[in-house]
């Protein structure tokens, strides 16, 4: 059954440059590097929130067997060139997967980026056999804390007052649990630097893109962001670039059994 148009569109949308824009296979690279250590290349790995496939290829590459599903079309059309028909179009909230059928699955930038973690964790823990992993890279990892990083941090948390782009240990950890999914860690924590000035970081806000991209700037933010584009400006020297820090990481859940 094709999936509500609604909830597809945003990333229907963004398909064609969303590559480009989310780091290219380099970061897809990396993501791969940090996940593979925690895979078995024996067992076949559902990649849930699969997307253009770009981390997924990677993986291939590496030497995993890989399945993905995704809710939009758009994205998973891009899948479907690297990966053939171990791709579908599916909800992550209802796997159209068997009970227990699972050894792995991996989902990187999917839990910010709009299901319901609690209904998602519920269907990791359906699909997994006992003792099977569940991998998750997510969107908002060890976040720069320097001036802009407050400054975006503060944005996206005022954006997001229900908490419902969350996707920290602190946040899951727990969600997961409910549904029988123990918290073991993170692991492959991997650090990162780039350079933005504040400057620039205001005019990607400015543009409709907030940091961890999937979001979707509306009418009703827009004061919010404005005002966050003019405390970047404020800033000292605005238009000099700082060395930003960052770190991604995987967070493993162990399905309990
Ligand atoms: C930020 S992208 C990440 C894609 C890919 N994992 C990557 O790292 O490039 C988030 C993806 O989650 C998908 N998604 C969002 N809600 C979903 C749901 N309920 N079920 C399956 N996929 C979903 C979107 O369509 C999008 O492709």
């Amino acid at each position: 059954m094709a999936p509500p148009p609604a909830r597809t569109a945003a990333f229907d949308a963004i398909a064609p440059t969303y590559d480009a824009s989310r780091g290219g296979p380099a970061r897809a690279g990396i993501f791969a590097e940090q996940l593979a250590p925690l895979l078995d290349p024996a067992e076949p790995v559902l990649d849930i929130g699969v997307g253009t496939g770009i981390v997924a290829a990677e993986l291939t590459a590496l030497g995993h067997r890989v399945y993905g599903v995704d809710l939009s079309p758009g994205m998973l059309a891009h899948a479907r060139d690297r990966l053939g028909a171990r791709v579908a179009v599916g909800d992550a909230c209802r796997l159209p997967i068997r009970t227990g059928s699972a050894t792995q699955a991996v989902s990187t930038w999917l839990l910010h980026a709009g299901p319901d973690p609690r209904a998602v964790f519920g269907e990791a823990a359906r699909v997994l056999r006992p003792g099977g992993r569940y991998l998750v890279i997510p969107a908002r990892g060890i976040r720069p804390a320097d001036d802009i990083g407050q400054v975006v941090t503060e944005l996206e948390d005022r954006l997001d007052p229900s908490g419902t782009r969350q996707d920290g240990p602190d946040f899951l950890a727990p969600l997961a649990a409910a549904h029988g999914l123990s918290y073991e860690g993170a692991a492959s924590e991997r650090p990162t630097t780039f350079h933005v000035s504040p400057e620039e970081m205001a005019a990607a806000l400015a543009g409709g893109h907030l940091f961890t991209g999937a979001w979707q700037v509306t009418e009703t933010d827009l004061p919010l962001v404005e005002e966050a584009c003019a405390r970047l400006r404020a800033l000292p020297d605005p238009e000099l670039r700082r060395v930003r820090e960052m770190a991604d990481f995987v967070m493993v859940f162990r399905r309990e059994g």
